[in-house]
């Protein structure tokens, strides 16, 4: 990989023992420099959100095209107000019952905000974390932060600051080690700009959630369709390619018994055509694939598990060279929908269905 400038790499655990490096990196922020941070949800790639030229180089480090905008992170609510031109009841009543963390809310941006920032959209989406050292970061900087999920353009979004690392050394100006990330996957974007909520990308927030919150709320109709189907996705970074492993992937779908049976017989023929085999699985059913490379996602069916772990066993199974991945489909729990869409993008929608055994 091509290294442009020489990237500062801290470790920070608590904000109260990390005060010099947190100041230094909050001045590099208003500089115009790049600091790759640690969130709840998963890794910031952070630039000033007010300086266009910052966000440009936001969209370069990444490789991300310039018309998917970026995600404004704030360390207090008040700080909300200069940065949209209306703030609706439902956004005060969300921001009450899950701000600080893994939720962010698009809204009508105000003229503060630059338009490179916001892909050219007349909105913006805005998101207080809960992580410490983000937060102590973004008030350290002095002015929000406008941060992306820290991994090149189109690989799983890193929840350790190796991840960060390896994609972005060298293209950024300091990376912040705080650990790994709690939940592991993105935050819930809700929309408020039209008559209802609506879900633009399932997170750890739940729509029952939210709907307890604010009363009713619907759900991108897009989310769970493939790239090509008619209706297109509302939050422009949801119709790219993401999350890919290099190995092609396939969901499998259908009651557990079948499924796993089905993820049987698809990894004994991938195997046959000399195909090295991965199998992201739970502990007790990796006795059923000890011949393959089994990445175990979880115990039962623990769906915080499966989140916190999914990405980063994604990037193993880049390490470990795996040709062809299979997966049973999780969308089930309060979690279930958010997993579903991470796992249907990286499967590039390859989806099989088991058939139940007679
Ligand atoms: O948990 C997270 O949200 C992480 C951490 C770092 O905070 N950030 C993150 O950012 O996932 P990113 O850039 O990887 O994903 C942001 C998503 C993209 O799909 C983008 O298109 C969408 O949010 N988005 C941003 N601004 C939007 C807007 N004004 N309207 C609709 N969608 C928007
Ligand atoms: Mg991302």
């Amino acid at each position: 990989m091509q290294k442009d400038i020489k990237t500062e790499f801290f470790k920070i655990n608590d904000p109260s023992d990390g005060q010099k490096e947190l100041e230094l990196a909050g001045k590099m922020i208003r500089e115009g420099g790049l600091v790759a941070f640690p969130t709840e949800t998963v890794y910031g790639l952070g630039g000033n959100a007010l300086d266009p030229s910052a966000s440009e180089r936001i969209y370069k480090a990444k490789g991300r095209p310039s018309d998917n905008p970026l995600i404004v992170h704030i360390s207090s609510a008040e700080e909300i107000y200069p940065l949209v031109s209306e703030l609706p009841k439902t956004a005060v009543s969300l921001m009450e019952a899950f701000w600080p963390g893994p939720m962010t809310l698009v809204l009508k941006k105000s003229d503060v905000v630059p338009a490179t920032t916001t892909g050219g959209l007349s909105t913006v989406a805005i998101r207080m974390p809960s992580h410490p050292v983000a937060r102590a970061l973004i008030k350290e900087a002095g002015v929000p932060i406008a941060a992306p999920s820290a991994n090149s353009s189109g690989r799983p979004s890193p929840t350790k600051a190796v991840h960060v690392l390896e994609d972005l050394d060298g293209k950024v100006d300091m990376i912040i080690d705080g650990g790994e990330s709690d939940i592991g996957l993105e935050s819930t974007i809700i929309d408020l700009t039209g008559d209802t909520p609506e879900i633009l990308r399932p997170g750890y927030i739940s729509e029952e959630e939210i709907k307890k919150a604010v009363g009713s709320v619907k759900q991108d109709p897009a989310l769970f369709a493939r790239p090509d189907a008619d209706a297109a996705p509302k939050a422009p970074g949801m119709k790219y390619r993401h999350y890919a492993p290099k190995a092609k992937m396939f969901l499998i779908k259908g009651n557990k018994k079948a499924a796993l049976a089905e993820m049987q017989r698809q990894a004994q023929k991938a195997e046959k055509e000399g195909k090295k085999v991965g199998i992201l699985c739970e502990k007790e059913d990796a006795a059923l694939f000890e011949k393959y490379s089994c990445f175990v996602l979880c115990e039962n069916e623990n769906e915080e598990e499966i989140a916190h772990r999914l990405f980063s066993l994604l990037r193993e199974t880049d390490k470990a060279q795996i040709d062809v991945l299979f997966s049973l489909s999780y969308k089930k729990g309060r979690l279930g929908d958010a997993i579903e869409n991470r796992m249907l993008k990286a499967a590039g929608y390859n989806v099989l269905e088991a058939k139940d055994e007679l």
